[in-house]
C-alpha cells in the first residue's frame, strides 16, 4: 500500500514556493508543510503577526497563511531539522540566468538548485521523495539524482526524484493552485508519483494529474512558457502594424480569438512581457537548442526575446518623439511599475527600461503602483529618487494617482491596473500641465473620455495617435 506522506519541507519561499505550500496546508490538514529559506528577511517577514506585511502580495494569500501558519504551515531558517524530518522535499529556489562562464546571458544558473540537493543529500534520513518545483533546462533531474546518489551509502538514506513544475501565474496564483488545468508530474518511480498524486487529490481531480517521464515534464514546462511568451510577441507585433495601418488592435484580438484554434486568451498588447520566468526561459531554450546544433530551432525562439525588447524601445521612442523630442524640464506620470497587475513583482518589468530611457532624455518621473514599494523602484532604477521636486532628471515615489498626475505633461499607462481603467480623467485633466498627453501601452484606459477634457492620446494597437502627430 502507498504510504501517505506526512511531512513535507520546501526550499525556498519565494513566490512559487511560499503560495504553493500555502495551498497544500490549507488542501491537506492532516500534512505539516514547512517552508524554509536562507533569506532571514524573508522569513521574519512570512511569520510577521501582521498578515498585510508578508513579503508576497497575492490576492488570496494573506488569508490562507493566517488560517493554516503555526498550525501545519510553518516558515523558518532550519533546514537541517526540516530536511531530516520530510517525507518529500520540494526544491523551489529561483534559477536566474547565467552572469558568466558558458552560457552566460542564457543558460540557467543552478548553483541554488545543486546546493539545495547537496544539503538534502547530507540531512536527509530514510527513503525521500525529491520534487523539482523550480522551472529547471531538461536533464536537471539527472544532476540532482547523481548528487544525492553520491553520498547515500554513508548518509544511510535514500531517494527517489520527481518533477512537477508550478504552472501559477502571479497575480492569480491561489486559484491557480486551487484550480489548476492541469498538475505534470515526471519521473520513473511509480510508488513515488502515487504518493505525490495523493497530496493533490486533496482537492484536484485525478482527471487533471498527468505523469508523463522526468524529461518530457521539466521540457512541457519551458515549453509552455516559450508558447505563451510567443504569442505576446505575436501580438504586440501586430499592435505596431496596427498603428501604421488604420487598423485597431482591440478589433482584431477580437476577431481571432473568436476561432477556437487560436484560442481567447494572451491576445493583450502591451510594453512587452515580463516576470521571473518567460525571458530567462525562452534564453534557456535558446541556450539548449544551440547546444544540440538546433541552429534554425534556437534562430525561431531567439526572435520571440527580440520582438520583446523592440516593442519596448519602440514605445520609449514614440513617447519621446511625441513629446517634441525632448524631455528636459517635463513631468510624466508613470502609472504601474509591477510586470503585470495584482501583484508587487518587479522583475523584468518593461517599466524598468522605459522608466531608465526617460530619465536619461531628461524627464522627472512621477512614479505610482499601488503595490510595489519605494525601495524596491530605487533598487530597479539603480539611483535614490530626488529630493527635492526640481527640475532635474530623475524619480519621486508617488503615494497615489492624484499625486502622480498633478501638473504631469504626460502620464505613461505601464500596468493593466484596474484602478488605471477606471480614471476619473474629468478629475485628472485639470491638474495637468497644457498640452497633456497619454500614453496607454496596455490600451485598458477610457481614451474617449481623455479627449473630451482635452488630453492628447496615443493608445497601443490604434491609429488613433495620427490625428495628432506626423508621424
Ligand atoms: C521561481 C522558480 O522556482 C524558478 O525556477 C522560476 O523559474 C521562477 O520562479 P521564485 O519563487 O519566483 O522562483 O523565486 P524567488 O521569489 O526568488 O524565491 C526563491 C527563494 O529561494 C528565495 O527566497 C531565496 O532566498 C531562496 N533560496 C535560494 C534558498 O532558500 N536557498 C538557496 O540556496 C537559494
Ligand atoms: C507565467 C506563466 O503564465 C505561468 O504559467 C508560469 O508558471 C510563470 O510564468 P507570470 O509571469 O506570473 O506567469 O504572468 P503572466 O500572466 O504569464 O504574464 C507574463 C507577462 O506577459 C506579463 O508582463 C504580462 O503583462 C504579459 N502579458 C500577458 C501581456 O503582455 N499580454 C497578455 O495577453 C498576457
Amino acid at each position: 500500500m502507498t504510504k501517505h506522506i506526512k511531512n513535507i519541507c520546501c526550499i525556498g519561499a519565494g513566490y512559487v514556493g511560499g503560495p504553493t505550500m500555502a495551498v497544500i496546508a490549507d488542501r491537506c490538514h492532516n500534512i505539516s508543510v514547512n517552508v524554509v529559506d536562507i533569506n532571514k528577511d524573508r522569513i521574519n517577514r512570512w511569520n510577521n503577526p501582521d498578515v498585510s506585511q508578508i513579503p508576497i502580495y497575492e490576492p488570496g494569500l494573506s488569508d490562507i497563511v493566517l488560517r493554516r501558519r503555526g498550525k501545519n504551515l510553518h516558515f523558518s531558517t532550519s533546514l537541517k531539522e526540516n530536511i531530516a524530518k520530510a517525507d518529500m522535499i520540494f526544491i523551489s529556489v529561483n534559477t536566474p540566468t547565467k552572469t558568466k562562464g558558458i552560457g552566460a546571458g542564457k543558460a540557467s544558473d543552478l548553483k541554488w538548485v545543486e546546493s539545495s540537493a547537496r544539503q538534502i543529500s547530507k540531512f536527509a534520513k530514510g527513503f525521500t521523495i525529491v520534487v523539482e518545483k523550480s522551472t529547471l533546462p531538461v536533464k536537471t533531474a539527472q544532476v540532482i539524482k547523481e548528487i544525492l546518489e553520491s553520498s547515500k551509502k554513508e548518509n544511510h538514506n535514500s531517494f527517489s526524484v520527481l518533477s512537477n513544475p508550478e504552472f501559477l501565474a502571479e497575480g492569480t496564483a491561489i486559484n491557480d493552485l486551487e484550480n489548476p488545468d492541469r498538475v505534470l508530474i515526471g519521473g520513473d518511480d511509480q510508488q513515488s508519483i502515487e504518493q505525490l498524486s495523493n497530496v493533490y487529490l486533496n482537492w484536484i481531480k485525478k482527471e487533471k494529474i498527468i505523469t508523463t517521464n522526468l524529461w518530457s515534464s521539466e521540457l512541457s514546462k519551458l515549453i509552455s512558457n516559450a508558447f505563451l511568451a510567443q504569442r505576446i510577441s505575436s501580438i504586440n507585433s501586430v499592435s505596431a502594424l496596427c498603428e501604421t495601418t488604420g487598423a485597431d488592435i482591440k478589433e482584431v484580438s477580437e476577431a481571432i480569438r473568436t476561432d477556437k484554434r487560436i484560442g481567447k486568451y494572451f491576445l493583450n498588447p502591451g510594453p512587452g512581457f515580463g516576470g521571473s520566468c518567460f525571458k530567462k526561459d525562452i534564453s534557456n531554450l535558446v541556450y539548449i537548442c544551440d547546444y544540440y546544433g538546433l541552429k534554425e530551432v534556437s534562430a525561431y525562439w531567439q526572435k520571440v526575446l527580440d520582438i520583446n525588447n523592440w516593442q519596448s524601445e519602440r514605445i520609449l521612442n514614440i513617447i519621446v518623439k511625441n513629446l517634441f523630442g525632448t524631455l528636459s524640464g517635463k513631468k510624466i506620470s508613470i502609472l504601474g511599475f509591477a510586470f503585470k497587475a495584482n501583484t508587487n513583482d518587479t522583475r523584468e518589468s518593461p517599466a524598468i527600461k522605459i522608466c531608465k530611457g526617460l530619465i536619461e532624455e531628461g524627464a522627472l518621473l512621477k512614479i505610482y503602483d499601488p503595490k510595489v514599494e519605494e525601495f524596491q523602484i530605487e533598487k530597479d532604477l539603480g539611483q535614490p529618487q530626488l529630493i527635492k521636486n526640481d527640475n532635474n532628471s530623475g524619480w519621486n515615489f508617488s503615494k497615489s494617482l492624484l499625486d502622480s498626475t498633478k501638473s504631469a505633461d504626460a502620464i505613461v499607462i505601464l500596468t493593466e491596473w484596474l484602478e488605471f481603467e477606471q480614471i476619473d480623467w474629468e478629475e485628472v485633466a485639470p491638474m495637468m500641465r497644457k498640452p497633456s498627453f497619454i500614453f496607454d501601452t496596455r490600451g485598458i484606459s477610457n481614451i474617449n473620455d481623455a479627449e473630451k477634457y482635452g488630453i492628447k492620446c496615443w493608445r497601443i494597437g490604434s491609429n488613433l495617435n495620427n490625428k495628432y502627430y506626423d508621424k
